[in-house]
């Protein structure tokens, strides 16, 4: 094939791609030459603009490390995750809302007995988790596998710090045999999207800011049921209707209840204030 112009080029790639043995890649990468090539003619790039395109996406895969995952901030920060995720969890009324994975989470979590602290000695408010993981029938699930991860009252997971050599603010519970889970941490404050990088470039460029609201992520699981990745966010923190990567939902806002110095939910006395909070989560089964 010889002699491709602007108007014949796609279809050149896109047959030039027709023997690929898998059909699902087939059929992704024919509707990527597409839109790619569509973009391309609809803003009309010009050769400069390519070279920073392709300037910014080497940018993104080089500050990639183990712990620095630049291409899902820029996922998150241009709304592909929160996209992907609601096309791909639809589910019936009364389910709790997923939202956003973000690139903080780690595989290999400490385990935890239901009440111990999982916050491994950081400072900050206490806070009291517990709530109830049921099914959309009302169901409780016995023994579902509750991991949670959080920053710290300054904003930071632990992954981020520097000379990490243990885990902070993660862990993996198992409800209880009435699908009960309970245990304490500090609360997390609002914090910025890692944004030293080219994401936080593109943020600067766009006249955007780089905060996520405050939040507890959850990550919940049981056999026979939909695998649930979702946050908890605090009502009336900044950033509700803002949050850098689009993940906030109504229906995943509660109330981070503020108690005075006293006794906490687990009898013992606290000369300081302490947070609490109840949320259940109904999980949607399993749908294939
Ligand atoms: C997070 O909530 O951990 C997160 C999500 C998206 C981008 C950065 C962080
Ligand atoms: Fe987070």
């Amino acid at each position: 094939m010889r002699n491709l112009d602007e108007q014949t080029i796609t279809q050149a790639v896109i047959a030039r791609n027709a023997d690929t043995p898998d059909a699902r890649l087939h059929e992704v990468l024919t509707c990527l030459v597409q839109h790619l090539h569509t973009f391309a003619r609809e803003v009309q790039l010009t050769e400069a603009e390519w070279e920073k395109g392709i300037e910014f996406l080497t940018a993104v895969g080089q500050i990639c490390s183990p712990t620095r995952q630049e291409f899902i901030l820029l996922s998150d920060t241009l709304g592909l995750s929160t996209l992907v995720t609601a096309q791909n969890h639809k589910k019936p009324a009364g389910c709790t809302e997923a939202t956003v994975f973000g690139p903080f989470h780690v595989a290999s979590a400490p385990t935890f007995e239901l009440g111990e602290n999982i916050s491994a000695e950081l400072e900050g408010t206490p806070w009291f988790v517990k709530g109830t993981v049921k099914g959309i029938d009302g169901e409780a699930i016995p023994g579902a596998e509750i991991e949670v991860w959080q920053a710290d009252d300054a904003g930071f997971y632990d992954v981020q710090k520097d000379g990490m050599d243990h885990y902070e603010g993660r862990g993996v519970l198992r409800a209880d045999s009435a699908g009960h889970y309970h245990f304490q941490t500090i609360v997390p404050e609002a914090y910025p999207i890692p944004h030293d990088g080219p994401v936080g470039k593109m943020l600067q460029a766009l006249n955007r800011h780089p905060w996520r609201p405050a939040h507890l992520h959850f990550m919940i699981s049981a056999p026979g049921y939909e695998r649930l990745v979702t946050h908890v966010f605090r009502e009336g923190g900044e950033y509700l209707d803002s949050d850098a990567v689009f993940g906030v939902r109504s229906s995943l806002i509660a109330d981070w209840v503020q108690h005075e110095p006293g006794i906490t939910p687990y009898g013992f006395e606290s000369n300081e204030p302490f947070y609490t909070l109840d949320f259940d989560f109904v999980l949607n089964k399993n749908t294939h």
